[in-house]
């Protein structure tokens, strides 16, 4: 089968090329891809140094079941799903307590293997990494039975795909993490498919200010577009004072990075209210570090920070509700896919994010 490999790390581009994939395991199910959407997350990965290789990343994928491994229950060959990152075990210490995103086995994701060190991939008996724990830019892929949730055959498959991170990431760092209340004043930094889906979440949420800033101007006006109060370009405008002049001097009750970096986590430090959250949702380089000057203020202040991975979502209990508001309406998902390619064109798609081209770009199958 086709799939989209990174050879060797910081290199441009990926090529497409040959892929064995495997018969499922026990627990596992082998699955055709039909959508899978592209994330920074993918884009970080394949210009990170010291990134595994060869491998196959896509985390954002929705598809068809091929085949089954023994014992699978949940799951028969011809549903459609849509694929979580996350295969959680449903034993460990964090499972049983219900916050799946953090299952020991489920950390997999980031080793290219699963729990037991073997991946579905494979080029001329050599192993083939899978990323994400998806490897959903190919055209087959085997996951956990855990990580595939079966969805109605009505619901289109490229919305099932963009449910696989940004959907369950952005509305789930609103809705589960920080539970924004009704009338809330909230600032969402980065308007990529994270951040208008956090501001999707936050008018699910009813919160009554939504102040949005990114430095592309076609995603501000998406945003004005999807709801949003006020746009800011971050390049032009201080965004704390903004934030405080828009809420009578306060501050904001919620900001989210959506953006991914350690400085803007400081700035939403600085534009929350005494008593704010600020939502880690953007993933910042791992050599960032956070600068918190006088962190006795936080004591007097009462200011939080919080992380949010994948919307603190299990994917079994928020896709079914998730597909209920964007059927019913009340989430539009359609705005969110602005792009489609075929495999071919993934450095294309690579490139449509880099440029801030729209808001996510899908790979067809
Ligand atoms: N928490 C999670 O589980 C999770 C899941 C998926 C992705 N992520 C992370 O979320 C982040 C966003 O992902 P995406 O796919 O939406 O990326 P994207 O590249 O499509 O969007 C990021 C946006 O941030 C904007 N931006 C850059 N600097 C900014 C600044 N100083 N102020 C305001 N906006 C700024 C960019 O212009 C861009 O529009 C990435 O870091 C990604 O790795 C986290
Ligand atoms: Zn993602
Ligand atoms: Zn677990």
């Amino acid at each position: 089968m086709k799939a989209a490999l990174l050879e060797k790390p910081q290199t441009d581009p990926i090529m497409v090329d040959d892929v064995e994939c495997s018969d499922p395991g026990p627990g596992q199910v082998r699955i055709a891809i039909s959508h899978c959407g592209i994330c920074h997350s993918d884009l970080t990965f394949f210009e990170m140094d010291g990134a595994q290789v060869p491998i196959v990343m896509g985390h954002e994928a929705a598809g068809t079941v091929t085949a089954i491994g023994a014992g699978v229950t949940s799951l028969r060959e011809g549903d459609s799903v849509m694929l979580s990152p996350f295969a959680p075990c449903d034993r460990c210490y964090h499972c049983v307590r219900g916050n799946t995103v953090l299952c020991v086995e489920a950390a997999s994701m980031f080793t290219g293997v699963f729990p037991d060190g073997t991946s579905p991939f494979s080029r001329n008996g050599e192993l083939v990494y899978r990323g994400l724990g998806v490897g959903g830019f190919a055209q087959e892929t085997v996951v956990g039975e855990t990580a595939a949730v079966k969805i109605p055959d009505e619901v289109p498959r490229k919305i099932a795909s963009v449910m696989g991170c940004a959907v369950q990431t952005g509305v789930g760092a609103v809705i589960n993490t920080a539970k924004v209340e009704e009338g809330a004043t909230v600032l969402i930094m980065g308007l990529g498919g994270i951040g208008i889906s956090v501001l999707l979440g936050t008018q699910l949420a009813a919160a009554s200010t939504m102040i949005v800033s990114d430095p592309v101007k076609s995603r501000r006006d998406k945003a004005m577009e999807l709801g949003a109060t006020v746009a800011i370009d971050p390049t032009d405008v201080d965004v704390v004072e903004f934030s405080k002049d828009f809420t009578a001097g306060f501050g904001v009750d919620y900001a989210f990075d959506a953006a991914g970096s350690a400085r803007l986590l400081e700035t939403g430090l600085n534009a929350i209210c005494n008593g704010g959250t600020t939502v880690m949702v953007g993933a910042p380089p791992v050599e960032d570090e956070l600068r918190i000057p006088a962190v006795v203020a936080m004591l007097t202040t009462e200011k939080k920070l919080i992380a949010s991975m994948y919307g603190s979502a299990d994917s079994r209990r928020e896709v079914p509700r998730l597909l209920d508001l964007y059927r019913h309406g009340k989430l539009d998902l359609e705005a969110l896919i602005t792009n489609r390619r075929p495999i071919d064109e993934i450095n294309l798609g690579l490139d449509d994010m880099r440029k801030g081209e729209g808001i996510r770009t899908i790979l067809e199958f």
